[in-house]
């Protein structure tokens, strides 16, 4: 089976497309085959080489591991990957903690989209952020794959959604359900006036270090990325901190159903084949990019995709 991975620091031109034995599933494990897996920035922490790429996927049930009881061949299913596999491959070993049924209303190629950013965008806004209904949030980025699943999200929950954007995704976001859209390109978030209970910090840097005169006290200011000053937080008042996502099949399957009640939609920006795939990773690199980049690993008519 093809499976792309990665040989060397170096960029989207070190992923190469290698031939590999089936994997086995063990235990409860199951094997998925994968019909679409969506793209993510290139890992620069990589320990080992050649490292397997990719950590969403949606698919279809191959083999089941003689524990796996849940799932037979042939389910459908989505599921963030750890980082020891690869989900830009024709099949992959998928542990029962991180899979969930596909949403049944959307193809495969939206499916892929999810799991990395919406799992990212539910640990963030409600585990680390602890958002609560009627509460204000601040969500930098909210056009990316990360921040368009959570403007929804937050306003699933009942906050108050705040979000930054370049000018180009200020319809986007508001069709997304956003109340109030500061165009980063021309206006400064910290002059618009409002205190908030939580800052969804996608973007860091010079962003995250903004954040902090909009926060409430009390507040909370959450990033996936860089670890903000705990000396800052302890002046204001606040709470502040960095997360790593984790799979987590329960929530996945919450997701699921936000998206089957139609609720939730994933947007993918760009489809590209397997084979593409360093094409697909130098677009993300180098482009805006409004929602998701996805690969089309078996084909458009398997996917699902038109
Ligand atoms: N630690 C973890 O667990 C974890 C998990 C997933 C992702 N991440 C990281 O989280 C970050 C966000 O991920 P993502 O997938 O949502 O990224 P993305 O899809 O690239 O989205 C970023 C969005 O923010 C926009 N943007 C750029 N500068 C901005 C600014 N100053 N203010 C407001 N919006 C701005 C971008 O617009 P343009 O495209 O026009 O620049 C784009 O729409 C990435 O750095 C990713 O690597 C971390």
């Amino acid at each position: 089976m093809k499976i792309v991975r990665i040989h060397h620091f170096g960029g989207p031109g070190a992923l190469e497309i290698d031939d590999v034995p089936m994997p086995k599933p063990v235990d409860d494990e199951i094997v998925l085959r994968v019909c679409a897996a969506g793209v993510n920035a290139i890992d620069p922490s990589v320990a080992r080489f050649p490292a397997p790429m990719g950590r969403d996927v949606s698919g279809v049930v191959e083999i089941c591991g003689v524990r796996a009881k849940s799932w037979r061949k042939g389910d459908e299913a989505f599921a963030l990957l750890g980082p020891d596999r690869g989900g830009y491959a024709d099949y992959v070993v998928v542990r029962s903690t991180e899979v969930a049924f596909k949403p049944s209303n959307i193809d495969h190629i939206h499916a892929a989209a999810v799991p990395l950013a919406g799992l990212t965008a539910w640990q963030g806004l409600f585990v680390h952020g602890r958002l609560q209904p009627g509460q204000k949030v601040l969500i930098h980025g909210g056009a990316g794959g990360i921040g368009h699943l959570a403007v929804q999200m937050a306003k699933l929950k009942g906050a108050h959604v705040i979000t930054t954007v370049p000018g180009s995704e200020i319809e986007f976001v508001r069709s997304l359900g956003a109340d109030r859209v500061i165009d980063q390109d021309t206006e400064r978030f910290e002059e618009m006036g409002e205190r908030v209970n939580l800052v969804f910090d996608l973007m860091a840097g010079r962003t995250q270090d903004r954040s902090w005169g909009v926060l409430a006290r009390g507040a909370t200011l959450v990033s996936p990325l860089s670890e903000p000053s705990q000396y800052k937080a302890l002046q204001l008042g606040v709470r502040a901190s960095r997360y790593t996502v984790q799979p987590n099949a329960p929530q996945l399957a919450e997701i699921c159903r936000w998206i089957e009640a139609g609720r939730i939609r994933p947007h993918v920006c760009r489809v590209y084949d397997l084979d593409l795939v360093a094409e697909a990773q130098t677009y993300l690199e180098s482009h805006p990019v409004r929602g998701k980049i996805v690969l089309d690993v078996a084909g458009s008519a398997e996917s699902g995709f038109q």
